[in-house]
């Protein structure tokens, strides 16, 4: 599977891009603004300190296809791998067509339903990302569309992969990976929440105290 964070900060990315086993970095308009500094400076950023084997996403701005494959074509030649990231629109999905054709790999974005991803899968996207917690937020079913996704590619589009995004919750996340989602990218405080149990630093502790009891300060 592929693991991904979902942001633009540079510092929470150098941090946990240590620890965590991720293969790159998702972004969207909302994510880079956030960082009030010109985008290809903050993409470039990113890049560095992903490598030349990390995976960097980023997306396009415009309404129409034409400009949405302009954009596209920006991004490419700022960084040579980065996969575009393509509203899945009616225009969208033209883009989406003739990025396939120039052989730019796209992701279709903001996905709320299980048809519409579809769509972009067959369009020619490589990846395919729903919007889990935005769709439970509206009092729909996140999860339940992830699985008929991931069904729909595995029966229809098996070239495609379903990157399952949106997430306020660890929970959400593992719900996706068990319907079969082979790649989910999740928001630093969600990712940070994998590892951040209480109970985890109070059994290390007790480990401490029941060894400094028997050894004192003696290393192992
Ligand atoms: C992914 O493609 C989206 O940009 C992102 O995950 C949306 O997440 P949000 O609902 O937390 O804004």
């Amino acid at each position: 599977m592929e693991l991904y964070l979902d942001t633009a900060d540079i510092a929470a990315v150098k941090r946990l891009n240590r620890i965590l086993p991720i293969q790159g970095v998702t972004t969207n308009p909302s994510i880079v603004a956030k960082e009030r500094r010109p985008v290809f400076d903050v993409l470039s950023e990113l890049q560095d300190i992903l490598g030349d084997k990390g995976q960097l996403f980023a997306q396009t701005m415009g309404n129409t296809a034409e400009q949405m494959i302009e954009d596209a074509q920006k991004l490419r030649n700022h960084i040579k791998t980065i996969v575009v990231k393509v509203p899945v629109t009616g225009e969208g999905l033209v883009a989406i067509k003739e990025l396939t054709k120039l052989g730019i790999p796209t992701l279709g974005t903001a996905v709320y339903g299980a048809g519409q991803g579809l769509l972009s899968a067959l369009a020619g996207a490589k990846y395919v990302a729903p919007y889990v917690n935005r769709v439970d937020a509206q009092g729909g079913d996140g999860i339940g569309m992830v699985c008929e996704l991931q069904q729909l590619l595995e029966l229809h589009a098996p070239d495609s992969m379903v990157l399952a995004a949106s997430f306020r919750t660890p929970r959400q996340a593992l719900d996706c990976l068990l319907a079969g989602c082979e790649s989910v990218t999740l928001p630093v405080d969600v990712a940070e929440l994998f590892i951040a149990d209480p109970a985890v630093n109070a059994a290390i502790e007790k480990f401490e105290s029941d060894w400094k009891g028997a050894f004192g300060s003696t290393k192992l």
